[in-house]
């Protein structure tokens, strides 16, 4: 049995159905504190499978300790549970760092507790490369000091798991660092669920494009790019979701070169906010309201991967273009609009 913690969130939903699908047998554990359990049911509409589900926070010890006691057949842990708002972690760092953190370090004292040797995959980010000083950005690029707690949870977990398995031969890991997850499922089943106002790019665009929000602001089109707006790798959720199922395999089966390999996770291309927009009203049809705005604190002018080592290594690449993503986020959109 695989553990998705946060397998009811964006990226994990879509990993729970690839393992589902896959053939695993899959243990999610999520607070639903940024999901719901209607995600629970999105995931067996989209693959005719449902996970067993624990509805629990893994910043609870005793909840932990109670999980590894009752399932004592997992066989390899996907870890997604964290807080992810960059902007958010700014205004409750101390909530970020309990949340993300004591979650980390509770299951993996358990797993020494139970004298686990079993893979751990780790939800990591590119933000732990700030701005980078070359591109397109190689996991040998320096880690720079974290522009938000939430950057800086993803630095200190993969410090966390690179020392435990340093003291404990017994556990390999595999840290994937995404660029931009944007897309849903082509089942329309399961997608992004931004709380409240979208924090992100695409979901603004979809949410401005079927009448929630007025108007997009693009922040900043003054940048040194080449239409002036900040550039990012988006790639497919479902690639993303594919290259975890891929890195568990490669664990599982020992074929990993190290205990400890990191992978960046991206399309290898870059788009900037406004080709963004402009895909964006081309696969929907339709004008899109937005206007320039001033820069948003914290934005990196350009983050876009070197994804060579994950081509190489996990024989994976991302296959589902911007076109892909934009279409089904918007097709997502309209459909939880017309549900709601
Ligand atoms: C993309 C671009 C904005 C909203 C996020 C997460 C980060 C990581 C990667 C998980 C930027 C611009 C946005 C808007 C805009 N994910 N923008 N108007 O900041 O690259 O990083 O994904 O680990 O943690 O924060 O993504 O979608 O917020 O912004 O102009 O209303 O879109 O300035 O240039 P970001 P984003």
């Amino acid at each position: 049995m695989i553990l998705v913690t946060g397998g009811l969130g964006y990226i994990g939903s879509h990993t729970v159905v690839e393992l589902l699908e896959e053939g695993f047998e899959v243990l999610v554990v999520d607070d639903l504190s940024n999901s719901s359990l209607d995600v629970l049911k999105g995931i067996e509409r989209a693959c005719g499978k449902r996970p067993l589900f624990e509805c629990l926070s893994l910043s609870n010890r005793i909840s932990v300790k109670t999980l590894f006691h009752k399932y004592l057949d997992i066989q390899g842990i996907i870890h997604f549970a964290a807080s992810k708002a960059v902007g958010e972690s700014v205004s409750k760092p101390l909530a970020y760092y309990d949340n993300n953190l004591t979650s980390l370090l509770f299951f993996l004292q358990e797993m020494e507790v139970h004298n686990l040797s079993i893979p751990l995959i780790f939800s990591s980010s590119c933000t732990v490369y700030g701005e980078p000083d070359t591109l397109p950005i190689t996991e040998q690029a320096p880690i720079k000091k974290a522009t938000s707690p939430y950057g800086n949870t993803k630095q200190i977990g993969e410090e966390i798991i690179w020392d435990t398995l340093k003291s404990n031969e017994k556990l390999s890991a595999i840290i994937l660092r995404y660029f931009n997850p944007i897309g849903a499922h082509d089942s329309l089943e399961i997608g992004e669920l931004p709380i409240g106002i979208p924090q992100n790019l695409v979901p603004f665009i979809t949410q401005t494009a079927v009448g929630l929000r007025d108007k997009l602001i693009v922040f900043g089109d003054d940048y040194p790019t080449r239409d002036g707006t900040c550039i990012r790798d988006y790639i497919h959720v479902v690639d993303l979701a594919k290259a975890h199922l891929i890195a568990l395999q490669r664990l599982m089966a020992h074929k990993n070169e190290d205990r400890y390999e990191v992978f960046n996770l991206g399309t290898g291309k870059g788009n900037s906010v406004l080709e963004v927009i402009k895909c964006f009203e081309r696969v929907s049809g339709m004008k899109l309201n937005y206007g320039i705005g001033p820069r948003r604190e914290g934005d990196v002018v350009a983050a876009y991967a070197d994804v060579s080592k994950a081509n190489e290594l996990l024989k994976w690449n991302a296959i589902l273009s911007l076109d892909d993503a934009m279409a089904s986020a918007w097709e997502w959109e309209q459909k939880i609009r017309t549900n709601n």
